[in-house]
């Protein structure tokens, strides 16, 4: 393939430079898919911006037919981030039928740059057992889908789904078929996380040899990471032949996750001459600052060992090791953590410093907030500032996404008593306040006090929920450091099935913390059955 052979990649986009590594986002689609990481429409406005901040080539929003919700999240997207000076390509999901795909289309279509993203799985297992359709129906499906996708939009991306289980030669002539109908992207994807990063590479190798057209297209990987593999495989598809990577912030997704964005980027920026002298289009230093605001908003905690953005990553524990960085960093050091954005300096914030400065401050943690949702962060903040001396940049991270947490809650918490101690039962006396203004209370007995706080909001909202998960971490040294308390419900929804649901709240007080956690994840598994009663 030649550089710059002047392919279009769809509306307003240059032509592909095959030396680039375009970065596909799918944070707010596949990442939100991951159990219990909802989020509301603010939070992925919030993301969506600090993702254009990033650098990211295109953010698929989410899936417009899979609910009205999802549906405006798109649009707005596509609205506000799909505005933006050159702004990344805005895409939204669809499968390969009409409905979605004009659904897709009336959301994306606001975007400066839209992306109808339409799949259908190619594997023997999904057509026979899934879809109950042939290989010919197949065929004949995918031709009409991505022609009238393209009738809609000149960007169109087809993705065989299950390609990583598909039989080589039956997913060549449906790319052929998808080429032909118009598809500007042709997305992989080992959906099941099944693949060796050798058996990745040979299928892409495969398809770069075999499809007729594939030099006027951009071949993309989509992999997950049941197996642990899915950066080695989406590296190994990029020496394949892949220009563009689908991928999540801290790995999130279905089941075991997808592709960790930061790892990708930082493996083709740290090994730059081993891959070929390949770029992105990302601003590494942006990094660690989206890591924290997705785990913030996804209530999904980031695990210390995490590559390039776990707390651990830089620090050095062995005396060996802290010596020989002493003496020279490149000793155990492939990469500095400025360059991924941990900074070393932690400016403070306190009672006097002004709206301006903090402002300034959440500005540069990549939160772009409305005139009213400053007003409200920062009555918070000096409440905050009469508990705790110093303010540092994770009390704010806190503060700022407990927040984002409370939009759209169906239940506040008013007030919070517990009793515990030796000798006796722990109990807890709360009082909610409803949409409507109506407080409700009530006290409940517990095998603990955190126990007891949740029996008794099950008591007033009547919820069928149960906690599974419960981490408690102090965001800062010292006595007086905020408890960021997050939790995971298991919770019935009237169909029958069981649902999963995070909640993440910040207080001085960890059964405060604790209290609201639980009615956060609580809020969202009510506002479901309220969509669907
Ligand atoms: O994993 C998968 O196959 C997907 C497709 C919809 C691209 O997410
Ligand atoms: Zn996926």
């Amino acid at each position: 393939m030649s550089d710059n052979d002047g392919v279009k990649d769809g509306v307003n986009t240059p032509a592909i430079d095959r030396n680039t590594v375009y970065i596909f986002d799918t944070t707010l689609r596949d990442g939100e898919q991951s159990p219990g990481a909802t989020l509301n429409l603010a939070e992925k406005l919030e993301i969506g911006r600090q993702l254009a901040r990033l650098g990211v080539d295109i953010i698929e929003a989410g899936f417009p037919i899979a609910s009205p919700g999802d549906f405006e999240a798109v649009t707005r997207l596509a609205q506000d981030v799909g505005q933006l000076d050159n702004p990344p390509v805005i895409a939204g999901l669809a499968r390969a039928n009409k409905m979605d795909i004009d659904r897709s289309w009336a959301a994306v279509q606001w975007a400066k740059k839209p992306r109808i993203h339409t799949f259908l799985a190619t594997s023997d297992i999904h057509l026979q057992h899934k879809l109950r359709m042939t290989r010919n129906d197949c065929l004949e499906q995918v031709g009409e889908m991505v022609s009238y996708a393209h009738s809609l939009c000149s960007n169109v991306e087809f993705s065989p789904e299950d390609a990583g289980r598909s039989d080589p030669e039956f997913m060549w002539q449906v790319l052929v078929v998808a080429i032909q109908a118009g598809a500007t992207t042709l997305n992989i994807p080992d959906t099941v996380g099944y693949c060796a990063p050798a058996e990745y590479a040979a299928m892409i190798e495969g398809i770069v040899k075999n499809v007729p057209g594939i030099e006027n297209v951009i071949i993309s990987a989509h992999c997950h990471n049941d197996l642990g593999l899915a950066t080695a495989n989406t590296l190994a598809g990029i020496q394949a032949g892949v220009r563009q990577v689908e991928v999540t912030i801290n790995g999130i997704g279905e089941r075991a996750g997808n592709t960790s964005l930061e790892e990708v980027v930082m493996a083709l920026h740290t090994r730059r001459q081993f891959f070929g002298n390949l770029r992105t289009n990302i601003d590494t230093t942006q990094l660690v600052r989206t890591s924290k605001m997705v785990s913030a908003m996804t209530s999904v905690p980031v695990q210390p060992n995490k590559a390039i953005v776990g707390a651990n990553a830089f620090a050095h524990e062995a005396g060996i090791h802290q010596d020989g960085i002493l003496k020279n960093a490149l000793t155990y050091e492939i990469m500095q953590p400025e360059t991924v954005g941990w900074s070393s300096t932690n400016l403070v914030l306190g009672k006097h410093s002004g709206r301006h400065a903090f402002s300034e401050r959440l500005k540069s943690m990549g939160y772009d907030l409305t005139r009213e949702e400053l007003d409200k962060a920062f009555d918070r903040f000096k409440l905050l500032c009469d508990k705790k001396k110093v303010v540092t940049e994770a009390d704010l991270e806190a503060l700022v996404a407990d927040q984002f947490e409370s939009i759209n809650e169906i239940y506040k918490l008013d007030t919070l008593n517990v009793t515990s101690g030796t000798g006796s039962v722990p109990v807890a006396s709360v009082r909610l306040i409803d949409e409507e203004g109506e407080p409700h209370g009530d006290a409940a007995l517990g095998n603990g006090p955190v126990d007891a706080v949740c029996n008794c909001i099950n008591r007033i909202t009547g919820a069928d929920a149960k906690l599974t998960e419960f981490h408690v971490h102090a965001v800062t040294e010292g006595i007086d450091a905020i408890a960021d308390v997050t939790m995971r419900i298991e919770m019935h929804a009237d169909d029958g099935k069981k649902y999963v649901y995070s909640g993440r709240s910040a207080d001085t007080d960890t059964l405060v913390a604790s209290g609201k956690a639980y009615l956060a994840a609580l809020n969202k598994g009510l506002r479901r059955i309220k969509i669907h009663a």
